[in-house]
């Protein structure tokens, strides 16, 4: 900024701080007199302990009682008395972002949690930004490549697309995030691990994403022990970090597992908070913070972020109210099937329940073509399945199931893959064009 812009910004500065002092503490709330500040503002909280000396930590204020402000903090609170001091900032989270971290594990604030530190000169950017203006977001037309033969052959998506990952626990969500980061052709990676065990968090880093992945990824981690608003900061930070390569002219992809657990997060924070539970235990916040979170990714005027977000369904009940929300809000679904990991078809990607909205806009005549043919021939197959397997069904009854039943062990073996096999776009779209034909 030039010295005759900060100017223009002197008489906007306060030149005081603004403290209150803390009365309450209940539950994870802790409610404190003053100081005058914004939903969304970060405090600091000075303690003065007996046992541990002095420390600061950060809180955000999340309402309002009258004339109290009540905080939640980022952090697990010991210590805490009344009469500590709260000192506002009058702003919201901001995180540094830069180039510099690509390949580090951060925390939701944005600090590394690799043993690394922070390079200086990295740029301050806040959490919660607004979506891009719908009417300056460019269409999606060029295909994305993620290196699943399933998806880029079946699914096709495009630079810029959402799209939801359901599944139920244990079906194979994870590894396929780790696939397509080590596969995809994106400039860069940004995966956010929200609500994960540790265990977890560095089974999915060593064994998924493996150094290989690593090397084009920047990973943000809020693990379930940690604190609800954390666990919601790690979603925004992820994409706010999206959003800034994205500026920077770059097609990114944004990877979250799982949006679930972002939604369970904030269910904790509104039902603290006072809201009033609504359709299973939701509070009404929940159901307005998904579309601000999911519409932020996808294309602006300058780059892309094509986003996969992970939604756990239990018991495969697609239409639980997280799921039915998201799958409202984003460009296309890929179902994992627990009937298909059972029996070792891996990625267990669903086809038949899947779609991807853009495939058609983005794809060539013949692949489209090619993925109907298949997709008709698996849905025949699929429905008749019971039947043939009883040996109910005669050969030459009908001339569909029959070529059916010669093309379902061809498509079956073209969607399977090895997890660490890459295979290019092009190459899953041409298997797929010489399958359709009757070739081998
Ligand atoms: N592509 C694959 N190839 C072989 N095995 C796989 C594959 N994907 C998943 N699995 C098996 O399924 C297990 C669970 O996979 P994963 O951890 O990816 O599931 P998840 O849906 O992320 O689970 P959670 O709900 O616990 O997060 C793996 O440990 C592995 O044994
Ligand atoms: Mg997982």
């Amino acid at each position: 900024m030039k010295a005759v812009d900060l100017i223009q910004h002197i008489p906007n500065l306060s030149t005081f701080k603004k403290y209150g002092r803390v009365n309450r503490v209940v539950g994870l709330m802790i409610e404190s007199q003053g100081p005058e500040s914004s939903i969304g503002d970060v405090c600091k909280i000075h303690i003065n302990s007996s046992k541990n000396g002095y420390s600061v930590i950060l809180a955000e204020v999340v309402g309002f009682k009258e004339e109290i402000v009540v905080l939640m903090p980022y952090t697990n609170i010991r210590e805490i008395s009344t009469g500590c001091l709260v000192e506002g900032t009058n702003r919201p989270l901001e995180v540094k972002v830069g180039p510099e971290l690509i390949g580090k594990v951060l925390d939701s604030m944005g600090n590394p949690i690799d043993g690394t530190v922070l390079p200086k000169g990295l740029r301050t950017v806040g959490t919660e930004q607004d979506p891009p203006n719908p009417l300056t977001r460019p269409p999606i037309h060029e295909r994305m490549e993620v290196g699943v033969k399933a998806i880029d052959g079946m699914l096709t998506v495009g630079k810029g697309q959402r799209v939801g990952i359901f599944a139920g626990s244990g079906v194979g969500k994870s590894t396929l995030l780790g696939m397509i980061a080590r596969n995809t052709n994106a400039d860069l990676n940004v995966i956010a691990l929200i609500g994960e065990r540790g265990r977890e968090v560095r089974e999915f880093i060593e064994r998924d994403l493996g150094k290989e992945g690593l090397a084009k990824s920047i990973v943000v981690a809020a693990t379930s022990d940690q604190p609800a608003l954390m666990r919601i900061k790690g979603a925004f930070t992820a994409t706010a970090i999206a959003e800034y390569f994205r500026d920077k002219g770059l097609n990114v992809m944004l990877m979250m597992d799982s949006v679930t657990r972002v939604a369970m997060a904030q269910r904790e924070i509104g039902l603290a908070v006072g809201e009033p539970p609504a359709t299973r235990g939701y509070t009404p916040s929940v159901f307005s913070i998904l579309p601000k979170l999911l519409e932020r990714t996808g294309t602006n005027e300058h780059g892309s972020i094509t986003a996969f977000y992970t939604v756990l369904v239990d018991g495969d009940d697609m239409n639980e109210p997280i799921a039915d929300t998201v799958r409202g809000i984003l460009d296309g679904h890929i179902v994992l099937d627990r009937s298909l990991a059972n029996k070792g078809q891996y990625p267990a990607i669903n086809v038949l329940k899947s779609i991807s909205r853009l495939m058609n806009h983005i794809s060539e005549e013949k692949h489209i073509k090619a993925a109907e043919r298949l997709r008709d021939l698996y849905f025949t197959y699929n429905k008749s399945e019971d039947l043939i397997n009883i040996g109910a069904y005669k050969r030459g009854t009908s001339k569909e199931i029959d070529e059916a039943i010669l093309y379902e062990p061809l498509i079956t073996s073209f969607l399977k893959q090895g997890y660490m096999d890459k295979v290019s776009l092009v190459e899953s779209v041409n298997e797929l064009v010489t399958l359709s034909d009757g070739g081998v």
